[in-house]
C-alpha cells in the first residue's frame, strides 16, 4: 500500500462526499497563488470536521490556525443561523488572504478572524468571555498543541469536542527520540489527556494524499 493509492481513495471520497466546490477550490487556488503552503486538511477531513461540529450541534468554534482559512470554511459552514467561528492566525500574510477566502465564501459576518500568535490573543478572549466553545480545532504551531489543548479543556463546554491534528507524524509518536520537534509535543498532549478526568480522548491515524498522519480527538465531559 503506498501514497499513490492513499491519494487515489482521498479523491473517490471526495468526488462523492465532499464533492468540488467554488468557494472551496476558490480558496485553495488563491492561497497557492499568494504562494501559502498546502498544508491545510485534505477535502475528506474538512468534510469531517463539518460533519463533528453538525453532530454535536456547535454554534460556537474555535480555531487555532487559520492558513488560507480552507477548514475556516468547512467548520463554518457547519454553523446555525447566528453561530459563531473564532480563527487565530499569527502571519498577517496568510490572515489577508483567508480574510479574503471566507469573505468569498459568504462567512464573513460568521467568522471572527484574529491576527496574532494564538499564545497572545487567548488572554482578550478570556476577558471577553468568548467562550465556552462547542467544538475546537487545534492546527497551528505544533509545538504549543499542548499548551492549546489545555487552555481548550477549561473553555469547551461539557460534551464538547478538541480535534487536534498532525499528532502522529508518520509514526514518530510512538518515537520518543524522534528528531522531528513537534513530537515531544505530541507526546505530551497524549499523556495529559490519559492523566486528565475532564476528557476521554484517543487518536485515529490518517493516510490519505498528505501521507501518514493522525487526528485526535478529546470530549469534554
Ligand atoms: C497547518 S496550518 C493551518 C491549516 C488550516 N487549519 C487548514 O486546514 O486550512 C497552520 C497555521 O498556523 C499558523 N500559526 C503558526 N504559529 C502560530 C501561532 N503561534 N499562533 C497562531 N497561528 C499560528 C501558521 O501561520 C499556519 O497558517
Amino acid at each position: 500500500m503506498a501514497q499513490g493509492t492513499w491519494t487515489a481513495v482521498d479523491e473517490y471520497v471526495s468526488g462523492l462526499l465532499a464533492p468540488r466546490d467554488e468557494a472551496l477550490e476558490a480558496a485553495l487556488r488563491a492561497s497557492e497563488a499568494a504562494g501559502l503552503p498546502a498544508i491545510q486538511v485534505s477535502p475528506p477531513q474538512g468534510k469531517l470536521l463539518q460533519l463533528l461540529a453538525r453532530s454535536i450541534g456547535a454554534r460556537s468554534i474555535l480555531e487555532f490556525g487559520t492558513l488560507g482559512g480552507y477548514s475556516t470554511i468547512w467548520l463554518a459552514r457547519a454553523l446555525p443561523e447566528g453561530g459563531r467561528l473564532v480563527t487565530l492566525e499569527a502571519e498577517p500574510r496568510n490572515a489577508e488572504v483567508a480574510a479574503a477566502n471566507i469573505a468569498r465564501a459568504g462567512l464573513g459576518e460568521a467568522v471572527d478572524l484574529r491576527l496574532g500568535p494564538a499564545l497572545d490573543l487567548l488572554p482578550r478572549l478570556e476577558a471577553e468571555e468568548a467562550g465556552p466553545f462547542d467544538l475546537v480545532f487545534i492546527d497551528a504551531d505544533k509545538a504549543h498543541t499542548p499548551e492549546y489543548f489545555a487552555w481548550s479543556v477549561d473553555h469547551t463546554r461539557p460534551g464538547g469536542l478538541i480535534v487536534s491534528d498532525n499528532v502522529v507524524r508518520d509514526g514518530e509518536l510512538v518515537n520518543p527520540e524522534s528528531d522531528d520537534p513537534t513530537i515531544p509535543a505530541q507526546r505530551r498532549l497524549h499523556e495529559m489527556q490519559a492523566a486528565d478526568p475532564r476528557v476521554e480522548a484517543t487518536t485515529i491515524q490518517v493516510v490519505g494524499a498528505k501521507g501518514h498522519d493522525g487526528l485526535n480527538m478529546a470530549l469534554v465531559a
